[in-house]
């Protein structure tokens, strides 16, 4: 999902179709303000979410959107599916379409993986949480077919091989609940990454849940399939 800052001469200038000297004009004449602010410098960066208006007329005043959501087992994480129920299609009815539309997701897990799903439209945010450079912490509750030993927590710790990507994992945290269940928290989000890892050991998982990215944690009183908007406080962590 690409940020979406520029100038804001370049922004004036495109949105009215004027040259810049034009814009410049405007701004010198104090007739535009950016978040309440009058706007004299050409160069100010603006994005997505500024509200700016012109002579009392607004040219842009879009709201962010932070969502939590408990995805359900079967529901697909896109925006568009022909077979599948999807994250946007669980939001319908709470926010309206133009909404909607804006929203991408934070973060995919797979059709039958539950939990923990963020959704937004400001990139910036989603950015900070999903970029490797972050290292932001995902923490899943795993439940197996088999019972696991030790010796699965010194393999993820110590990443694993996968030749079909050429990569190795980064070191992974596994705590063991009980004999079948355990805790796994990634710092990376590879493809079906825990259930290969298990594959390892060729210990089939019977369930997985996202209980929390970074210190974002699921709402217990959510249940299966709803949502809530996120709190400041939230948004900030
Ligand atoms: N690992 C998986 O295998 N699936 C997910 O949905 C998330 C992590």
């Amino acid at each position: 999902m690409a940020i979406c800052t520029t100038r804001l001469d370049r922004f004036i200038s495109e949105f009215c179709q004027i040259n810049r000297k034009a814009v410049r004009l405007i701004l010198a004449q104090k007739r535009v303000s950016v978040d309440g602010n009058i706007a004299t410098d050409i160069a100010q960066i603006v994005d997505q979410f500024s509200s700016i208006v012109m002579d009392d007329k607004i040219l842009q005043q879009n709201k962010a959107h932070y969502i939590m959501l408990n995805k359900p087992v079967g529901v697909v994480c896109a925006t568009k599916d022909e077979k599948h129920k999807t994250v946007i299609d669980l939001l319908v009815g709470q926010f309206d379409q133009e909404t909607l539309d804006s929203l991408h997701i934070v973060g995919r897990l797979d059709l039958n993986t539950s939990g923990l799903i963020l959704l937004t439209n400001d990139s910036r945010w989603s950015e900070r949480l999903t970029s490797p450079e972050h290292k932001v912490s995902k923490c899943y509750q795993v439940t197996l077919k088999n019972p696991v030993t030790d010796e699965y927590i010194t393999a993820f710790a110590q990443g694993m091989y996968f030749s079909y990507e050429n990569i190795t994992t980064k070191p992974a945290v596994l705590r063991i609940i009980s004999p079948f269940e355990t805790e796994v928290i990634l710092i990376e989000g590879r493809y079906h990454q825990i259930k290969r890892m298990f594959g390892r050991f060729r210990n089939p998982v019977v369930a997985l849940h996202r209980d929390s990215i970074g210190q974002l944690t699921l709402d217990k009183s959510l249940s299966s399939g709803e949502s809530r908007v996120l709190n400041a406080a939230e948004v900030l962590m």
